[in-house]
C-alpha cells in the first residue's frame, strides 16, 4: 500500500468513526453545549479541561495541550504505534488494512487526497453555474426561490453535459481511476469515459467537518431519475451521513431542536426561512447510524414527514429502526405535514410561523408505535384484545434498554386499559362516568355554533318527523344555534316535545308551533323541498346522520386537539389520557359510520 493510499484509508476511518465514540470508550464524557468534556486522561486533574469536538473530529486539553484525532487518541491513550492504532480502528468498522507496498513518499505526498479531489469538483460545479453553460441551472434555482446567498451558502453548482469535470480534474493531475473511485467518472464497457453527473444542478454533500464528500444532482425538468447521488466511495458512507449536519449541528444546539426531513431541497428551503437546524438522509430510509448522529445534537429530533400514506409508512419504518437503540432521554418525535405538501411547498404556501407550529406539534414515538400496532384492527373481542396485547409486547421486547422498556411496557398497559374501558364510546356516557366528570368540567366546554344551513336542515327534519327529536337531541347538546329565529324555533320544538302529554305527529307539531310562535316561523324552514327529498323517515334519518356526523367530527377533532395540548403540556393525569383516547375512539367510530353511508 502506498503512503497516499494509507492517507486515504485514514481519511476514510476519520469519516466513518466518531471521535466522541472513540474517546467515550476510554473515559466518561459529559456534553457541555456543543462540545464534550472530561477530566483529561493524559494528565492528572480534578476539574475537566479536556474537550472533544465532534464537528472538528478533534480532542483538545486546555490543561496539558494534548490534541489530536481518533488515530492520535488511540496511540496516546493505549500506547499503540500509528499502524497499530489504524489497524485497531479499522477492525472496529470491519475494514481491512491492505498490505503496505513501497512507493516513493515524495511522489505520494504530491498526490491529492480524496477530500481535495471532491473539493476541486465542488469548485468546478460552482464555477459552471455562473458561466453561460450553467445558465439553465441558475435559472432553475432562481425559479425555485433560491437566491445568491443560499446558492453560495450551500455551494450549489451545475454539472455541464460536456465532460467538463473530467477535463478540469485531468488538468489538475487527477487520474481517471481516482475519478472513478470517487464516483465522478463513469467508464462504460466498450465506450468512452464520461462524467457521472451531466446536465444537472449540483448539491454538494458535506461531512460533519464541512468537507465535500459526495454530490446529489437534480434534473431541471421532469425526467428521471430526479436525483442522482454519488455512489458509496471511500469517503462517502450513505448510511452515516445526514445532509447539512455540518451547519445544523450548531444551530440545533442553540435552538435545542433538530428537524429530520425527507430531502435536500427541503433542508435548503427551511434554511431560506431561517430554520437552520434541518437535516435529511440521502434518499434512503432513516438508518440507525443517522439516528445516532442526530442524537449527538438533541435527544429528541423531530422527523418531519409529508402527511401522505408514503410519509406515514416511512415514519412507521423508522419506528423499527429506533426501538432497539432507544435509551433514557433519547427518542424520536414525529410531525406530519398536511395536504400532501413537503416542507418546501408548505413554507411557500403558509409561511414560517405556520410551519413551525405544525412541525412542533409532534406525535411522540409511543403514539406512533400504538398506531402501528392497532391501526385497522378491531378491538372488540377478548381474542382480538389479546392479539393486540401480544403484538405490543413483541414490539416492546425490541427495546434493549431496560429502563426505557419498563416505561414502555407500563405506558402501553395503561393505553390498553384505557382503550378497553367499557362504555366510553359516546360522549354522554363518558360524561356520566363520575370518575371523569370533574376533569371534564374543568375543561371549559364552549358550545360549537351550528352552521345556519345545517341548523335549518335539522329543524325542518324535526318538524316533518317529530319522532326524530328524541333520537338526535342528545347528540346535539354540544351545539348551539346562532341565528335567533332558528334558535327560538328549535327551542319551541323541544319544549313541545318534552312538555306535551304525548309525542306529537307532524300535524300536531305544526299546530303547536303556530300556537306558540304565530304563522311566520314557516319562513325559516323548507319543509316542502325536504319532504320531496326524503319521502320517508329512513331516508331522512340517513341524510340527517350524514350532516350531524360531519359537525360532530369537527367538534371532536377540536376537543381532541385541546385534550392533546393538555397531554403535550406534560402536566397531565391518567384521566387526561383516558379522555383523549376515548375522544379518539369516538372519532374513529364516527368515521366508520360515515363509511357505511
Ligand atoms: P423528494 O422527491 O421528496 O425530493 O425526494 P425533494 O427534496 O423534495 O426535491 P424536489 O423538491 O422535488 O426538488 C426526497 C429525497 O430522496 C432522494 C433525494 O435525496 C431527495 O432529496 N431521491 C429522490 C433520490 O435520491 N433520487 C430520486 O430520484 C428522488
Ligand atoms: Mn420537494
Amino acid at each position: 500500500m502506498a503512503s497516499t493510499d494509507l492517507q486515504r484509508f485514514c481519511d476514510e476511518l476519520r469519516a466513518k468513526i466518531s471521535i466522541v465514540d472513540v474517546v467515550a470508550s476510554k473515559i466518561k464524557l459529559v456534553r457541555k453545549g456543543r462540545e464534550y468534556q472530561a477530566c483529561c486522561p493524559f494528565h492528572s486533574e480534578k476539574t475537566p479541561s479536556f474537550t472533544v469536538n465532534e464537528a472538528k473530529g478533534f480532542y483538545h486539553c486546555f490543561g496539558c495541550g494534548a490534541h489530536g484525532d481518533i488515530i492520535k487518541f488511540e496511540m496516546e491513550a493505549n500506547g499503540l504505534t500509528f499502524i497499530e492504532a489504524v489497524e485497531k480502528l479499522a477492525h472496529k468498522v470491519g475494514m481491512q488494512l491492505p498490505k503496505l507496498t513501497p512507493e516513493s513518499k515524495e511522489q505520494a505526498e504530491k498526490r491529492a487526497s480524496a477530500y481535495d479531489i471532491m473539493e476541486m469538483a465542488a469548485r468546478f460545479f460552482e464555477k459552471c453555474l455562473r458561466l453561460p453553460v450553467g445558465r439553465e441551472g441558475l435559472d432553475y434555482l432562481y425559479a425555485r426561490g433560491f437566491d445568491d446567498n443560499i446558492i453560495t451558502k450551500f455551494r450549489l453548482g451545475f454539472a455541464p453535459n460536456n465532460n467538463g469535470l473530467k477535463a478540469q480534474l485531468s488538468s489538475q493531475g487527477i487520474s481517471d481511476e481516482e475519478m472513478v473511485e470517487l464516483g465522478l467518472l463513469t467508464i462504460p464497457e466498450n465506450n468512452r469515459p464520461h462524467d457521472f453527473f451531466r446536465n444537472r444542478v449540483m448539491i454538494p454533500i458535506m461531512d460533519k467537518r464541512g468537507k465535500v464528500i459526495a454530490f446529489g444532482g437534480r434534473v431541471m425538468d421532469k425526467s428521471q431519475p430526479k436525483y442522482l447521488n454519488s455512489p458509496e466511495t471511500p469517503v462517502f458512507n450513505k448510511r452515516r451521513i445526514l445532509y447539512n449536519l455540518n451547519n445544523a449541528r450548531e444551530k440545533g444546539y442553540e435552538a435545542k431542536r433538530l428537524i429530520i426531513c425527507e430531502g435536500y431541497m427541503d433542508v435548503i428551503a427551511m434554511d431560506k426561512y431561517g430554520i437552520g437546524y434541518a437535516v435529511a438522509p440521502l434518499g434512503t430510509a432513516l438508518t440507525e447510524e443517522q439516528i445516532q448522529e442526530a442524537w449527538k445534537v438533541v435527544g429528541e429530533p423531530i422527523c418531519c414527514f409529508d402527511g401522505d400514506l408514503a410519509g406515514i409508512r416511512a415514519a412507521v419504518r423508522s419506528v423499527d429502526r429506533v426501538l432497539p437503540i432507544l435509551k433514557p432521554a433519547y427518542s424520536l418525535q414525529y410531525a406530519f405535514l398536511p395536504d400532501k405538501q413537503d416542507p418546501d411547498e408548505f413554507l411557500k404556501a403558509k409561511g414560517v410561523d405556520e410551519f413551525l407550529k405544525t412541525v412542533t406539534d409532534t406525535m411522540p414515538l409511543k403514539d406512533l408505535l400504538w398506531r402501528k400496532t392497532t391501526e385497522n384492527k378491531s378491538l372488540q373481542t377478548p381474542e382480538q384484545k389479546a392479539g393486540i396485547e401480544k403484538e405490543l409486547k413483541a414490539e416492546i421486547a425490541k427495546i434493549t434498554d431496560e429502563t426505557v422498556r419498563g416505561y414502555y411496557a407500563q405506558e402501553m398497559k395503561n393505553k390498553l386499559r384505557a382503550e378497553f374501558l367499557p362504555q366510553l364510546s359516546t360522549k354522554s356516557s363518558f360524561a356520566r362516568n363520575t370518575a371523569h366528570k370533574d376533569k371534564i368540567s374543568q375543561i371549559k366546554r364552549i358550545k360549537t355554533d351550528l352552521d345556519d344551513l345545517v341548523a335549518r336542515y335539522i329543524i325542518s327534519a324535526f318538524v316533518i318527523y317529530p319522532e326524530l327529536v328524541e333520537e338526535y337531541e342528545e347528540r346535539l347538546l354540544n351545539f348551539s344555534i346562532k341565528d335567533t329565529k332558528l334558535k327560538s324555533l328549535y327551542e319551541a320544538i323541544l319544549d313541545i316535545i318534552h312538555n306535551g302529554a304525548e309525542a306529537p305527529d307532524e300535524t300536531g307539531l305544526l299546530a303547536s308551533l303556530d300556537e306558540a310562535l304565530g304563522q311566520n316561523w314557516k319562513k325559516e324552514v323548507d319543509l316542502h323541498i325536504l319532504k320531496k327529498q326524503c319521502p320517508d323517515i329512513i331516508k331522512m334519518r340517513k341524510h340527517l346522520d350524514e350532516r350531524i356526523i360531519e359537525v360532530q367530527l369537527k367538534r371532536i377533532e377540536a376537543d381532541m386537539r385541546e385534550a392533546k395540548s393538555v397531554i403535550d403540556s406534560g402536566n397531565f393525569t391518567d384521566d387526561d389520557y383516558v379522555r383523549f383516547e376515548s375522544l379518539k375512539k369516538e372519532f374513529n367510530q364516527l368515521l366508520v359510520e360515515t363509511d357505511s353511508f
